[in-house]
């Protein structure tokens, strides 16, 4: 399996934060915020793993995971996406390095107390198809929320201003190797860019979108200002990417 993780995009939310600096290389307590992602994924047994960069100092990148040696990786690849123009566009950048295989998409700006083993083990169980984590939040129209109904996925709606759950998609997706076709074949939304809900709605579609609930904290870093606080203390005070949660 490989494993894609996207440090693009602009960071407006934690501007004046990010005006110089790329998002997902500020501090989150004592490491870069890129260091999270990358540690999740090799605790999945990951070690194939391309990061899309973009937006500032995408460079920075490079000197300061080199070729992942501090994760154990025998290297790290590299892409530029050169404008944000989507999650699912930043995804499909990817595709020579990751077509033919199944893989695990995660953000750049996403953290989890926990580990995806079993998440892994879930999807490799399926016979096709994708899986998205979800959790509970207090502030739902933030994300994709997602509506269950005798345990299988109903819908998923990006940013809802009514929100029919507090469910929603973290920025951690399974996928089987159909997913750059797919990416392939979308249009730009309302906002322009290409959206990872709209390939998950695909797979929904075709009745082959499954789901975990993630265990222990998830923190999306780039949220809003409180959320990149809180984070730090969630790390601080409960530690993350823990293999026995
Ligand atoms: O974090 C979970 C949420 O992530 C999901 O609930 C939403 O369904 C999903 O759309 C996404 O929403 P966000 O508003 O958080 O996405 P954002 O634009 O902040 O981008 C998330 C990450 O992806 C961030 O680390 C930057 C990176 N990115 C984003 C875009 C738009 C790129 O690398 N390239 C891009 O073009």
């Amino acid at each position: 399996m490989k494993g894609v993780i996207l440090v693009g995009g602009s960071g407006s939310r934690l501007d004046p934060l990010t005006r110089v600096a790329n998002k997902h290389l500020l501090p989150i307590y004592d490491k870069p915020m890129v260091y999270y992602p990358i540690q999740a994924l090799v605790n999945a047994g990951i070690t194939d793993i391309m990061l899309v960069t973009g937006g500032n100092n995408a460079g920075d990148f490079l000197r300061l995971l080199g070729n992942g040696s501090e994760f154990g990786l025998k290297r790290l690849h590299y892409t530029y996406q050169d404008r944000p123009a989507g999650i699912a566009h930043a995804l499909g950048l990817t595709r020579d390095f990751a077509e033919g295989d199944s893989l695990l998409l995660m953000l750049g700006d996403n953290i989890i107390e926990g580990n995806l083993v079993a998440a892994r083990q879930n999807f490799e169980a399926q016979d096709q198809g994708a899986r998205v984590m979800l959790t509970r939040v207090e502030n739902p129209s933030s994300y994709g929320v997602v509506e269950i109904e005798d345990g299988r996925i109903q819908t998923i709606t990006e940013k809802p201003a009514r929100p029919k759950s507090n469910l929603v998609q973290t920025g951690i997706y399974f996928y089987d190797e159909r997913v750059f076709e797919i990416v392939a074949n979308l249009r730009p939304s309302g906002r322009g860019e290409l959206e990872i809900t709209d390939v998950n709605n695909y797979y929904l579609q075709e009745g082959n979108l499954e789901y975990d609930i993630l265990e222990g904290f998830w923190a999306d870093c780039g949220e809003s200002f409180e959320m990149y606080l809180e984070s730090q203390t969630l790390v601080a005070e409960h530690g993350a990417n823990k293999l026995d949660t």
